[in-house]
């Protein structure tokens, strides 16, 4: 089957590396995709929210199944347009309807949902500037840090910490009168700040059952201990290894079971993954926030586990026969190490040509921000994501670092501690 994946991270590089190795896919496109998917498939110029122009390449092409990898086309709807369309109603989407994408699309949505299924997550309030006063009446009933969320998508920077109750004030006074996130903060959800360690775990459903994905963890600061600014994802590991089959056999009855079916009851059609952003408290999970899609980077050391035909598993989600499906997964770690510009996440230059990536072979490289320009050159903040496996953390991430030490780009950066908390 002709299949087109949707996005230019390293998610979809990795989706289309895995992709490509099934026996069933034969032509393979990515929208718009970068240096790296161009090398296992045919990159297309088509923006992903530019649903007209999906329509005509999928239809001139004969795609028989979409793969959407960020959050904002389901958000916009991605998913309704097709079923709405008699042309593309029998092609394959996986990622949720609008409604669905409502679980990342809306913080609060995605709260008042848990409350009414009775989901583990940190107590919150949502206001807006005609309830002001009730919101610093809420920040005074709480402990510092305070974490105030811009209801909608902001581009992953809507969340805030603060320490100081005067700036949790300020700052929310500056979210919903002055649109200090535009209008993904008309609204904010304030809630109480949970102490734990984070880690994801991420499902595929096709609305009726559901598989459990390999879990992972992901370091989200730009520097080393965890500090400074918050990045999309400076490294991941896989497995988590505090979330072991007792610890994930928890999740799944109180949050992954109680979410497929309170989505099933409020009729919400959801086909395609759901991630989980999780916090361990006291050995307790409770859930930090939902994605629609599977997380970038990890992305990258959850799908090369699995060892079992993706593809096939995928198109089990609208023929009925998902659930019949096999997934399997190496025991072995995956790691990640992420190269950045120099400058990420604030300002960074483009076009800085990469060497030493052919000679590699002991790690799997993943283009995150890449243009090929005769000779490959770096197109982004996050730039390669290097994955590499070991029997151990430490095994698969010795690989990862040898790796990063051999590729060159004017600028180049990574956080040589990935791992560190584990
Ligand atoms: P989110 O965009 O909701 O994932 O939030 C971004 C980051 O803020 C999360 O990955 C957590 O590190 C942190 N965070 C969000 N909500 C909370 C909370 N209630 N308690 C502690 N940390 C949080
Ligand atoms: N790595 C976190 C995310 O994809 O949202």
């Amino acid at each position: 089957m002709n299949i087109l994946i949707l996005g230019s991270g390293g998610r979809e590089h990795a989706f289309a590396w895995k992709i490509a190795k099934s026996s069933s896919c034969n032509k393979l496109f990515i929208a718009p995709g970068n240096a790296g998917t161009g090398e296992v498939g045919e990159n297309v110029d088509i923006n992903v929210n530019d649903f007209k122009s999906i329509k005509e390449f999928v239809l001139a092409e004969e795609v028989e199944l979409v793969l959407v990898g960020p959050e904002e086309p389901l958000v916009n709807g991605i998913y309704d347009f097709f079923q709405q369309d008699s042309k593309l109603r029998s092609i394959s989407l996986i990622g949720p309807s609008a409604d669905g994408a409502q679980l990342e699309g809306s913080k609060k949505f995605a709260k008042e949902f848990m409350m009414r299924h009775d989901i583990p997550t940190a107590r919150y309030q949502a206001f807006t500037k005609e309830n002001l006063n009730e919101g610093y009446d809420f920040i005074d009933s709480l402990h510092a840090p305070y974490v105030l969320k811009a209801d909608g998508l902001a581009a992953g920077k809507g969340v805030l910490i603060l320490e100081n109750i005067e700036d949790a004030k300020n700052e929310l006074e500056a979210m919903v009168t002055k649109s200090k996130f535009g209008e993904a903060s008309s609204t904010v959800v304030i809630e109480e700040f949970l102490d734990g360690v984070e880690l994801s775990v991420f499902v595929l459903t096709d609305g009726e059952s559901y598989k459990i994905l390999p879990s992972a963890k992901d370091y989200k600061r730009v520097g080393e201990g965890d500090t400074g600014l918050n990045t999309g994802g400076m490294g991941a590991i896989s497995p988590v290894p505090f979330a072991d089959r007792f610890y994930i056999e928890k999740v799944e009855r109180e949050i992954i079971r109680p979410t497929i079916e309170g989505l099933k009851s409020e009729n919400i059609t959801y086909k395609g993954f759901i991630f989980f952003g999780l916090i361990n408290v006291k050995g307790e999970p409770k859930v930090i926030e939902y994605n629609v899609r599977m997380g970038d980077p990890e992305t990258e050391v959850v799908i090369p586990r699995i060892t079992s035909d993706l593809l096939n598993l995928l198109k089990g989600i609208n023929h009925g026969t998902f659930s019949e499906k096999d997934l399997e997964i190496t025991n072995e770690f995956a790691a990640t190490v992420m190269l950045v510009s120099g400058g990420y996440p604030q300002s960074y230059e483009n076009g800085k040509e990469i060497s030493g990536m052919e000679s590699i072979d002991t790690s799997l490289i993943f283009h995150s921000g890449t243009k090929n320009d005769g000779c490959i050159k770096t197109n982004g903040g996050r730039v390669l994501a290097l994955t590499s496996f070991g029997a151990t953390i430490n095994s698969a991430l010795e690989k990862s670092y040898e790796t990063a030490e051999k590729i060159s780009f004017e600028g180049k950066y990574y956080r040589k501690d990935i791992g560190f908390d584990l």
